[in-house]
């Protein structure tokens, strides 16, 4: 999705600099072109080697031809390296190349070439809590805020120092989605819709250690809540266990039963003008969880789980019926024909159909292979395409819905 376009990352003195290899990795997969410079104290944290490895390029670290892993070119790269780019990503970004860059300093390959630039600035400041509430950086964040400078803030948490507080680089995906949003601008077709999104699993206890679920990663809807809040859609995603950041501008309702979805989705999908169910909601639960742990029995026995049905969230909510509801089905034979059922059954406005023996579709993959299938008998394949392409597909044909419900 980022092919071609060129990208230059400028890599600071900051423990989080080891979160840029995997983001120079994830831009390099998406297809872009990428070029790492680093200030002196960045080499400290990570070698120059493992950029220019990921990167494929070489890594620049002074204005100066000479060293190991520079150009022999002359001094101007700064310049050239401003022309080249579509965008330059400062990250981590410390205080003390925040101020620098507030200032207009030059003094290194990342700040002269971040005041030669022709093309937007994506600056990601990361640093301890103290340095990062202090007057002085707030004062040169709002001096670059000001100037158009984009400002990717950081996360809350645990810190290098031991502290705790705002300070940390987000997530590698997290930088790596905010980049993209800033080089291809989405539209803003969604701007004010409240968009409710459930994604992932659920877990279902048999005792307080084991559970019933299932292989869902939660990509396809998290994907969809990213690129919704990327087109000013208010998103709420409700996720069952998963191992995925929090997309951008998203709020997120951790739960861990079909139960506590069915509680978190019910609850807020009056104030939603749009419901996605891309959960993998468990159709049975354990009947009684034991209180203790389940003990093995002698060999030979067995041990059979009794479970019973949960609620049936999707058609709960096509029965209310408040706003546009959409579905997912995930099917193995017959897959049009169970898809259209449903769809009727649970009184949707729209099914996106999985089918499992697409080669690049289903759990885990970062690809999907989807079908969408509409009340009026329509259907509509898609190409395997990147889960983040096919969520703004899947949102495409919601926006044409809506305007032909009037909304
Ligand atoms: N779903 C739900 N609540 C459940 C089970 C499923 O809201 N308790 C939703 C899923 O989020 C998905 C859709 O229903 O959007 C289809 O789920 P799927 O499991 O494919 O369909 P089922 O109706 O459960 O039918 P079957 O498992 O027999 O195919």
């Amino acid at each position: 999705m980022l092919t071609g376009k060129k990208i230059l990352i400028g890599v600071c003195g900051g423990i989080s600099a080891y979160k840029m290899c995997t983001v120079v990795r994830l831009l390099k997969k998406q297809g872009a072109d990428v070029r790492v410079l680093m200030t002196r104290s960045a080499t400290e944290f990570v070698a120059p080697l493992t950029f220019s490895t990921l990167s494929q390029e070489e890594v620049i670290v002074s204005l100066w031809p000479g060293s190991t892993h520079e150009s022999t070119a002359a001094g101007v790269r700064h310049i050239d390296l401003g022309l080249w780019a579509d965008v330059m990503v400062i990250a981590p970004a410390t205080a003390n190349t925040i101020a620098k860059l507030a200032h207009g300093m030059a003094d290194n390959v990342v700040t002269s070439t971040a005041l030669a630039l022709r093309c937007p600035l994506v600056v990601a400041p990361a640093m301890d809590v103290d340095m990062y509430e202090h007057q002085a950086t707030q004062d040169n964040i709002a001096v670059l805020k000001r100037r158009g400078v984009f400002i990717l803030p950081p996360d809350h948490g645990d810190l290098a120092s031991g502290l705790i507080g705002a300070g940390r680089l987000p997530e590698p995906e997290t930088v790596t989605e905010y980049i993209r949003s800033v080089l291809v601008p989405m539209p803003s077709d969604l701007q004010g819709k409240n968009i409710l999104v459930s994604a992932g699993p659920t877990y279902e206890p048999i005792d307080p250690v084991r559970f019933v679920g299932n292989r869902s990663s939660g990509k396809m809807g998290f994907a969809l809540a990213a690129v919704a809040a990327q087109r000013g859609a208010i998103v709420t995603l409700v996720s069952g266990p998963v191992a995925l950041p929090t997309p951008l501008s998203v709020t997120r309702v951790d739960v861990e039963t079909a139960a506590q979805m069915h509680d978190a989705v019910m609850s807020r999908s009056r104030a939603s003008d749009i419901v996605i169910m891309a959960a993998a909601v468990a159709d049975y639960t354990p009947g009684k969880v034991e209180p203790t742990k389940i003990k093995k029995q002698k060999s030979g026995t067995e041990l059979i789980l009794e479970l019973t049905s949960t609620t049936d969230i999707l058609k709960e909510l096509g029965a209310e019926k408040h706003g546009i509801v959409v579905g997912f089905a995930l099917e193995t034979d017959n897959e049009l024909h169970h898809a259209q059922e449903k769809l009727r059954k649970k009184n949707c406005d729209m099914i996106v159909l999985n089918s499992i023996r697409d080669e690049g579709a289903g759990f885990g993959t970062d690809t999907n292979v989807v079908t969408l299938v509409y009340r009026d008998g329509r259907t509509e394949p898609l190409p395997k395409m990147q889960k983040e392409e096919a969520a703004g597909k899947i949102l495409d044909a919601i926006v044409a819905l809506s305007k032909h419900a009037g909304g």
